[in-house]
């Protein structure tokens, strides 16, 4: 078959499939665009199955997907964290810190935005030290408080983003007060350290100049990431397959 026809081939077999299957977003998904508490819209669902696997508008993740497979297939282009993670090794931090800058943002760029380091941080907690998790979780507190002691300011960024008059509510600040207190604040610091300076559009880095610290920080269940009962296992699981109905 020419490429061509292929591609056509493939088309076909993923409209039949759309027809055959009613897919529903999570209220999450639209929520904003439309009020939550309005009826779903209505949709044709006669002589079709809800669908309750794969979505078929994706690319197939493997059967026992790892954490590089999340990247190569669901997370959105991660040259945000791959610069993180090779910077923070060139300044010297440990191999977990470095993962910490690998993972950071995995939540904002393949599962969900608001409050990502928490999001984050759960995802991969039952597979990371202690440390590890820490980190990520509180970059997203701390990116927002000045530390003159390891040269870290108020990223200009943010003022960009979200204006002059942006303060932290008070639940970042109550946050913020307890990670200062905390064994690991340095790790989580050294993060945001790392995060500020590591947006370049012209430098690259592949996935598996990390592979060795992968395997020696990230404890990839056998089963694959989303099937190995861990307590995070259901987000692996709903990041693979996003529209299932259950
Ligand atoms: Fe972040
Ligand atoms: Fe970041």
């Amino acid at each position: 078959m020419t490429m061509l026809a292929q591609a056509e081939a493939a088309d076909h077999a993923l409209s039949e499939a759309m027809d055959r299957l009613v897919i529903v977003k999570s209220a999450i998904y639209t929520s904003g665009e439309r009020d939550p508490r309005a009826p779903p819209p209505p949709q044709d669902t006669r002589g079709k199955l809800h669908l309750m696997g794969h979505d078929p508008r994706l690319p197939r993740m493997p059967d026992r997907p790892t954490l590089f497979d999340f990247f190569k297939y669901r997370f959105g282009p991660a040259i945000h964290m791959l610069q993180s993670a090779r910077l923070a090794q060139k300044n010297g931090v440990s191999e977990k810190i470095v993962l910490a800058c690998l993972l950071h943002d995995i939540a904002s760029s393949g599962f969900i935005r608001a409050d990502h380091g928490y999001w984050a941080a759960q995802l991969v907690e039952p597979y990371v030290d202690e440390e590890v998790t820490f980190a990520i979780r509180y970059h997203q507190v701390l990116r927002f408080y000045p530390d003159t002691s390891v040269g870290y300011t108020y990223p200009d960024s943010y003022l960009r983003l979200f204006g002059n008059d942006f303060k932290p509510p008070p639940y970042l600040q109550r946050a913020y007060e307890d990670a200062r207190q905390h064994k690991y604040y340095m790790s989580a610091r050294l993060l945001t350290v790392n995060d500020l300076y590591a947006f370049n559009p012209d430098v690259h880095v592949e996935l598996e100049e990390f592979t060795d610290i992968v395997g020696r920080h990230f404890r990839q269940p056998e089963e694959g990431l989303g099937f190995d009962q861990s307590p995070s296992a259901h987000m692996w699981r709903t990041i693979n397959w996003p529209t299932r109905y259950l």
